[in-house]
């Protein structure tokens, strides 16, 4: 049974990855999420698949929290075969969208989750990765995060953490350190979830369900590259 873990599984995007994967049948899904006490979506679909899923506290911009996730997990398992580096945030202060209002504080915090956090759960779990027979890394980025794609300006902190986001995927992905994994990042695609305040668009689970036969169908030459849910590459 493959096995997969989630970052940021408490509601939208994440939450229907696990879904996705639950519902497959064929995986063992080790659903992370920051407050388990108070993601009861998620405790209910975990509890339904008592030998498929366990739930796991990660904050992935917690370094105490990501060892322990990475104990909880190595507790299971020797081998990690899917990490999904979903969780972001996107604050909607002006200290971190507008230029003007912007606020350094701000700025580095969004920064420190979106783009350095995925980076360093991503070393953390490196060893468990590496005793995948079919390791893979995938980044949950953005449209938002590609230069070509950019035509207007605000949002500074999460169109930057995006683009950190990106070039951390290519750099990773070129990397020896971490073995043979295959490594992209992706967009998920405008999807309505409380990050995106979208009222038009697709419901998680059409993204989920891109994703995760875009994760189902990679091979080496698609080492590096940038996908879109539904398997169209992205321009950088
Ligand atoms: N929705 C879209 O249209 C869209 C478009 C492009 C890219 N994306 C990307 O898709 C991913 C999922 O976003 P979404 O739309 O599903 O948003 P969402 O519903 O707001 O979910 C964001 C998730 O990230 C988690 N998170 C935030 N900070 C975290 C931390 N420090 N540690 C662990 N988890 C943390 C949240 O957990 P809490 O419950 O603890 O806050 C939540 O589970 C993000 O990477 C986002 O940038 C979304």
């Amino acid at each position: 049974m493959e096995t997969i873990l989630i970052t940021g599984a408490s509601r939208g995007i994440g939450l229907a990855l696990v879904e996705e994967y639950l519902e497959a049948g064929s995986f063992y899904v080790f659903a992370t999420c920051r407050a388990p006490e108070t993601a009861s979506e998620l405790q209910t679909l975990v509890s339904s698949y008592p030998d498929h899923a366990k739930l796991i506290q990660l904050d992935i911009s917690d370094m105490a929290s990501i060892r322990a996730s990475v104990a909880a997990v190595s507790a299971h398992t020797n081998a990690l075969d899917v990490l999904i580096n979903n969780g972001a945030v996107y604050p909607p202060s002006e200290g971190t969208r507008t230029f003007g209002a912007l606020n350094m504080d701000e700025l580095t915090d969004v920064m420190q989750v979106n783009a350095v956090a995925p980076l360093i759960v991503t070393q953390s779990y490196a060893d468990l990765l590496r005793t995948s027979k079919n390791p893979r890394v995938v980044m949950v980025s953005s449209e938002m995060g590609s230069m070509q794609w950019t035509k207007s300006g605000g949002s500074y902190a999460y169109r930057m953490s995006k683009a950190a986001m990106n070039m951390t995927a290519r750099t990773l992905a070129m990397d020896e350190n971490l073995a043979d994994a295959i490594v992209i990042t992706t967009h998920p695609g405008n999807v309505i979830t409380k990050m995106s305040g979208l009222t038009t668009g697709m419901m998680p689970r059409e993204s989920a369900s891109g994703l995760v036969k875009v994760i189902a169908s990679l091979t080496s030459s698609d080492n590096g590259k940038f996908y879109q849910w539904d398997g169209s590459e992205h321009i950088w």
